[in-house]
């Protein structure tokens, strides 16, 4: 496959890694251009090119810009009728992508995040898209959505990782203030939450993970009821996420 990449920055490098080795020719754009020259010092199918060649080129194209400078910079770029687009874009919904792309019409939105460097990432995308399964599917869970409200929605609760890194750092920090060993702490605090996350979790398995932690008295629970209003300040920034996406401000479920 020729894979064009139009923004060269940390998604489309983890993106690019993930692809390196399986046969692709890859094409990215000249900015980031100290990025691109690296990327392209480190995986051996990648040529920087600029955007038009980018587009003219490849059988596939990912949008990896800031949505704001969509428009300014996809306007005039010569997309073409069977070519497949995707998006990786927050703030660019589907309506706008299929404007500015046009004669595309194979256009799909996704998440990638930087863990797709080395596969295991999880790619929400809507619609469906066989050419993205087929580039990252092997290595990665792609999980194809009913619409693109539900794809907004995956954005929102992508927000997570920074928050859930950011506690595992502390911890681990805290732990190594005893052993000395930094990255022995790290180890451990990430390896004792990755055994609690199976790759498909069956229903109710994590709430009954959590009640097994329960026990009066004991450590865990002591310090999930000194947490418990986190889960408030962390339901209210979801929340807070909604118009942005363009999500009902009540849940529809629940009305
Ligand atoms: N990072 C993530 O984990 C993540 C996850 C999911 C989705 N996304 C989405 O991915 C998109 C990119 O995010 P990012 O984190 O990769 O941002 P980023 O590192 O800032 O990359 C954006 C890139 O666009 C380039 N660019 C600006 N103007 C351009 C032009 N005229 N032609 C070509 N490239 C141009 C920038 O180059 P200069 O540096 O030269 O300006 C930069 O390399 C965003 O829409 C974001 O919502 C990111």
């Amino acid at each position: 496959m020729r894979v064009g990449f139009i923004g060269t920055g940390e998604i489309t490098t983890a993106m690019v890694r993930g692809l390196a080795g399986c046969g692709h020719q890859i094409l990215v754009s000249p900015r980031n251009a100290k990025r691109a020259a690296a990327l392209a010092a480190e995986v051996p199918e990648v040529t920087v090119a600029p955007n038009d060649r980018i587009v003219a080129g490849s059988d596939i194209v990912f949008l990896c810009l800031l949505a704001r400078l969509a428009e300014d910079v996809l306007t005039g770029l010569p997309f073409r009728a069977g070519q497949t687009v995707i998006s990786v874009m927050v703030d660019a919904p589907l309506d706008k992508l299929r404007s500015i792309c046009a004669p595309a019409t194979d256009i799909a939105i996704t998440i990638p995040l930087p863990p797709i460097a080395h596969g295991g990432c999880p790619l929400p995308v809507y619609p469906a898209s066989p050419a993205l399964q087929s580039l990252f599917g092997d290595r990665n869970l792609v999980i194809p959505l009913k619409d693109e409200a539900a794809l907004a929605a995956h954005f929102g609760a992508s927000a997570l990782c920074a928050t859930q890194l950011d506690q595992i750092i502390t911890v681990a920090d805290w732990l190594a203030g005893f052993t000395g060993d930094r990255d022995a702490a790290e180890s451990y605090v990430a390896a004792m939450i990755r055994a609690y996350l199976p790759q498909h979790p069956r229903g109710g398995e994590l709430p009954e993970a959590l009640r097994m932690l329960s026990t009066e008295g004991g450590f865990n629970a002591t310090m999930h009821a000194a947490m418990a209003p986190s889960r408030g300040i962390l339901r209210s920034a979801l929340d807070g996420f909604r118009k942005r996406l363009g999500l009902p401000e009540k849940d529809e479920a629940s009305e």
